[in-house]
């Protein structure tokens, strides 16, 4: 009886490592652009014409990618792990963090990676599709703009946690030292803080995002821009308003911000240095733009970037770069996922 539990046990722990040692480990540092040219040709091209495609039905689709980098690469590294659903044995994954509210483009991605996986089977992951995806919304959205190589090579995850994602992105309402602190422990600097904080120049955010600034005093807020949000919110429960308030409807700033009608537009999501002047200009929706304002570096950095849209056209790609260069936690484990929403196999 001992000697046959012992047997079995021995057995499992077999099974267990010969489990593991088929899934590779994923490595820093061996990231390369033009990764899959030789694996799986002309897979960029094919994640292009779909992000064409689907940023002429909606431009918004490419605000959400640029923030689901953001998001994915936070929290674990790029590892697709904001992409994992719910499951049985995972029942809390990162989507269901409340600071993840409106992540979108999730059936793109999944589009993206079927028609992939019919060219060629087993090879791309779905975090280097992500972070492709992501790279050229922001050059449609920038008109050309912001462009960069993607260094790629990733492996997706199997760890998704909400819990993980609440800690470890930031927060709207945050001030500006937990913001700097919070990039800071991804190593990233006050400067860096406010070059892709300019992505707020695209996209929505619901209004229980910036609750607090519907309250905020006239030093923080411009009033007029205070009230058109005040209009727009009890309309729906908690309805979505664009970032930029060159994307508003045009009747609706017209009646609360009359001087500002000659600036909306007809396409909207463009992806330039806008946010520094709205923020400077205090009418940014959420408290974490505003607050960027109040630290002196920061403050610098964001008048520097209002000036020169070239700059931050560049810098803006770089930090793009950076954030999609972070690493899984050291030791953590990887696949080739067939489909972006769940992991290929069970993990016991
Ligand atoms: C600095 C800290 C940041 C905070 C506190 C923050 C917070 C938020 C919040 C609350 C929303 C709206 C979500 C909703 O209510 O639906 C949002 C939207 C967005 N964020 Fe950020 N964000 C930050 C940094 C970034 C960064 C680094 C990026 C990308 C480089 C980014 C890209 C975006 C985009 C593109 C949207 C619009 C998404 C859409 O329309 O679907 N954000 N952000
Ligand atoms: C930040 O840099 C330190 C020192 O180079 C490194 O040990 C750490 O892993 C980095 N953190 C992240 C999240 O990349
Ligand atoms: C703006 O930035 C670009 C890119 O770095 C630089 O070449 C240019 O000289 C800057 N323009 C001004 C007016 O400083």
């Amino acid at each position: 009886m001992k000697l046959s539990a012992a047997v079995l046990l021995a057995l499992v722990a077999v099974q267990a490592a010969v489990l593991l040692a088929a899934v590779p480990s994923a490595q820093a540092g061996e990231l390369q652009v033009g990764y899959y040219n030789k694996k799986c040709k002309g897979l960029e091209n094919v994640v292009k014409w779909n992000v064409i495609k689907a940023l002429k039905a909606n431009r918004r689709t490419g605000a959400a990618l640029i923030r689901l980098l953001f998001h994915d690469c936070f929290v674990r590294g790029c590892d697709g792990s904001v992409l994992l659903d719910a499951s049985y044995d995972n029942p809390h994954p990162e989507k269901e963090a409340p600071v993840n509210i409106g992540l979108a483009a999730f059936d793109l991605l999944e589009e993206i990676k079927a028609a992939v996986e019919k060219r060629c089977p087993g090879v791309v992951s779905c975090s280097d599709l992500l972070i492709y995806a992501a790279r050229d919304a922001a050059s449609i959205l920038s008109n050309g703009h912001v462009h960069f190589d993607v260094p790629a090579g990733r492996l997706d995850g199997f760890v998704s946690k909400a819990e993980e994602a609440q800690a470890e992105l930031p927060d709207s309402a945050h001030d500006a030292q937990k913001l700097i602190d919070n990039f800071a422990r991804k190593n990233f600097t006050v400067e860096e803080l406010v070059i892709l904080s300019g992505a707020h120049s695209i996209g929505q955010g619901h209004c229980s995002s910036f609750t607090g600034r519907l309250s905020e005093p006239a030093n923080q807020i411009t009033p007029a821009y205070r009230n058109l949000l005040n209009y727009k919110c009890p309309q729906g429960s908690n309805p979505t308003v664009d970032n930029n308030v060159r994307d508003e409807d045009y009747d609706v700033v017209a009646r609360f911000m009359p001087g500002f009608v000659s600036r909306v537009r007809k396409i909207p999501d463009f992806l330039d240095n806008s946010y520094y002047h709205n923020n400077l200009a205090k009418i940014v929706t959420f408290h974490s733009d505003w607050t960027l304002l109040t630290h002196k570096e920061a403050f610098g950095h964001v008048k520097e970037y209002a000036e020169n849209g070239t700059l931050w056209d560049e810098d803006f790609a770089e930090s793009l770069v950076k954030l999609s260069e972070l690493p899984m936690p050291a030791g953590s484990k990887g696949e080739i996922r067939k489909k972006c929403s769940v992991i290929n196999h069970r993990l016991y």
